[in-house]
């Protein structure tokens, strides 16, 4: 009997550009092959019969300080993403919702992710949450922020899990790709009690299949959650 369940899955997708030095390509050819990853996972995602949510890290807080083309590259690109993507999202049932500080981008990105979003709201098969210039200490920070707006002076565990901008409060296994072994400020309360799975596939090169035995050896894994 398999002992774990796979509600919340989360997801850094590492190694773009290293998948495309090694092919002697602009690193934006990295990232393009990696939009075509971010597909194949999320439809495998939603005939999944567990899974819920499926969270991608796209864009870091931290990754503006990449050169101006290449961060202008990522924004054009997943404005084309959005837009090709709707038929898919309405296809495979799949609802697609933003988390990061998204008012930091041009209207027009900011327009196309809100329509993505009102558009896809009544989809259940999946939710698909992009992270886009997200971190995870500004998440809490803001989490805290809008509580004491509300006039809040004591918070529970509760009150900060619920002002987060994930639609759950845990993750159940996290994978990152490419061979780092960090979380680069992502989920940081999610993650509390995840499961992690570091692969040395780079992110172009990441296949369902390989989702797929990464979650068969998850299921296999006894989650103590600090009891016996
Ligand atoms: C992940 O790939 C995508 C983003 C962070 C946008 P990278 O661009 O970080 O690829 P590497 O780590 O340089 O190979
Ligand atoms: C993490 O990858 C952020 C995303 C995948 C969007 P990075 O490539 O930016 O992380 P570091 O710099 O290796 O920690
Ligand atoms: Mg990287």
């Amino acid at each position: 009997m398999p002992k774990s369940t796979l509600k919340n899955l989360a997801i850094i997708m590492d190694g773009n550009g290293r998948w495309a030095k090694q092919r002697g390509l602009n690193r934006t050819k990295g990232h393009e092959a990696g939009a075509e990853t971010i597909r194949d996972i999320t439809t495998y995602c939603a005939n999944h019969e567990e899974i819920e949510t499926v969270t991608f890290y796209a864009f870091s807080t931290e990754n503006w300080k990449r050169p101006k083309l290449e961060v202008d590259f990522l924004m054009r690109l997943l404005d084309r993403y959005l837009k090709n993507e709707l038929k898919t999202y309405q296809k495979e049932n799949i609802q697609f919702k933003a988390i990061g500080n998204i008012h930091e981008f041009s209207k027009t990105l900011q327009t196309r992710i809100r329509k993505t979003e009102e558009e896809t709201k009544d989809n259940t098969a999946l939710t698909q949450v992009l992270a886009l210039n997200y971190g995870g200490r500004a998440e809490i920070t803001s989490a805290v922020n809008s509580l004491i707006e509300k006039g809040k002076i004591i918070l529970s565990e509760e009150d900060i899990s619920s002002a987060l901008q994930t639609p759950y409060s845990d993750v159940d296994l996290l994978v990152r790709t490419s061979g780092e072994q960090r979380i680069s400020n992502y989920l940081l309360w999610q993650l509390s009690y995840a499961e992690f799975h570091f692969t040395d596939t780079l992110w172009p090169d990441f296949s369902a299949e390989e989702l797929d035995r990464i979650i068969n050896e998850f299921k296999q894994r006894n989650r103590r959650f600090g009891g016996l």
